[in-house]
């Protein structure tokens, strides 16, 4: 079967989940992505949170799917050989190294441009070159922290709360895979490769892009009145007094508030008391306001002007959720979901992860996909969400450290005798 990426070949330095989250994705869409790792330790994360002795984590195989693994020691003069050799083939570099490393390794852009002026180089930083904290390492949580998601997330009693959304590391693999494609499609007209960078703290206020809207709307009303703060006497801080905008100058975690245009909010359903995952999240749409009093039986707020504009309900928006609840009591977060659908309304029930693991829609459609893994037994992954008319992708198990080393070099013309020596030098 032919595949969006047949024949680019990718050389993926990435450790962690940012960098390998985008190779692994580009492996999914066809990519030859052969994993360049440390030799001897390979990536760090191959030993996280290990669920079976001496196998490689979840966190490593769910991230490195559809690659080849070769171990080289990048330092040492004949490994930054091989690594000349194998940039003058690439068409992609990846990598999420700290601040400088490659720099420091030999590698600049100048130079490897001079191997190769067709291959693109990738990567990952936590703050985009020319940022006052480009020098910073950064992880997951410290970008949701950087990119304003931790300080909009969470409850106004609370502390800044991180996503269990990995917003910081695979989001910004992500936004860096669109980069990649866009720098190959302009190769196409160029005939030169390019530099092409995503900061994760740039990846994480993309997708936080509505809460800076939400600032200007701040700054110039001194109100955003569909946020619980504004609500009579909703929310309180930690020593119960009620809060209003009077103080609030940056905006401010909102709970489960609807993020976008539309109030929303996560409402309980029967058996909420003793399932944790027994909620709704449920939108009250302007153009869907009839249809909302239908369902919930209170036709008379259909001609109501204090009910029937988002101006006249905004500021008893909890009141009428509350009451929306009440109507929901007898009925599971799926009954719900379909009550709701009979009415046109979009309305979803809260997902748990063993309902996710276990869903047979999510298996059949290739979203969720077991992976055949002979090493560590077969395993969950999440397959690739985009899905394509003419073309399947297929899942293969994560390789071993240094798996295919030697297969890699034989393909760039080494013989049995150079590797043995190689091997021997310790440098592969
Ligand atoms: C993730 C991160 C915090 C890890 O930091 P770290 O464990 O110190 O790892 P680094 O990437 O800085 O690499 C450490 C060293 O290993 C070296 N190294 C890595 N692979 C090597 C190889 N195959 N051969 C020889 N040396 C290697 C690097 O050159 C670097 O050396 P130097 O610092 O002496 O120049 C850091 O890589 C980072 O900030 N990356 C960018 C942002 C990012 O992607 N964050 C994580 C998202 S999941």
């Amino acid at each position: 079967m032919t595949k969006p990426l047949d024949g680019i070949n990718v050389l993926d330095f990435t450790h962690v989940q940012a960098g390998p989250a985008c190779t692994q994705m580009m492996g999914f869409l066809g990519a030859n992505v052969i994993k360049i790792e440390r030799r001897g330790s390979g990536d760090m994360t191959r030993g996280w949170l290990q669920d079976k002795p001496n196998v490689d984590s979840l966190y490593f195989t769910m991230f490195n799917c559809n690659k080849r693994s070769i171990e080289l020691d990048m330092k040492t003069p004949e490994g930054k050989e091989l690594l000349e050799q194998m940039i003058k083939k690439a068409d992609v570099m990846v990598e999420n190294f700290g601040p400088g490393a490659l720099d420091r390794m030999g590698f600049t852009w100048e130079y490897i441009q001079e191997l190769n002026p067709r291959v693109i180089l990738a990567s990952v930083k936590g703050y985009a070159e020319g940022h006052a904290n480009e020098h910073l390492k950064v992880y997951e949580n410290v970008a949701q922290c950087s990119g304003g998601a931790a300080a909009t997330t969470g409850f106004w009693d609370g502390p800044p709360t991180v996503s269990g959304a990995a917003l910081g590391d695979s989001n910004s693999g992500m936004h860096l895979m669109i980069g990649i494609l866009a720098a190959l499609e302009m190769r196409h007209k160029t005939g030169r490769g390019q530099k092409v960078a995503v900061a994760m703290q740039d990846a994480v206020l993309n997708l936080v892009r509505i809460k800076l809207r939400d600032q200007q709307r701040l700054e110039r009303t001194g109100i955003l009145a569909e946020y619980p703060q504004a609500q009579p006497n909703f929310a309180f801080d930690r020593d119960g007094n009620p809060l209003s905008f009077d103080n609030i100058t940056s905006v401010p975690r909102g709970g489960n508030a609807g993020g976008g245009g539309q109030p929303g909010w996560m409402l309980k359903c029967k058996g909420w008391e003793t399932d944790a995952d027994s909620y709704v999240y449920f939108t009250i749409a302007a153009n869907m306001w009839p249809q909302i009093c239908d369902m919930i039986d209170k036709p008379e707020w259909k001609d109501d002007p204090a009910y029937n504009t988002f101006e006249g309900r905004v500021d008893k928006l909890m009141d009428i959720f509350s009451f929306i609840e009440t109507k929901f009591a007898d009925k599971d977060k799926f009954e719900v979901t379909e009550w709701a659908a009979q009415y046109g309304i979009p309305c979803g029930p809260v997902m748990s992860m063993k309902e996710l693991a276990h869903d047979p829609s999510l298996q059949k459609v290739g979203t969720v996909v077991e992976v055949v893994d002979e090493i560590r037994g077969n395993h969950l992954t999440v397959g690739a969400p985009f899905k394509f008319s003419g073309f399947q992708p297929e899942i293969t198990r994560a390789p071993l450290l240094g798996e295919h080393t030697d297969e890699v070099l034989k393909e760039l013309g080494l013989d049995d005798a150079k590797i043995k020596e190689l091997h021997a030098k310790q440098v592969v």
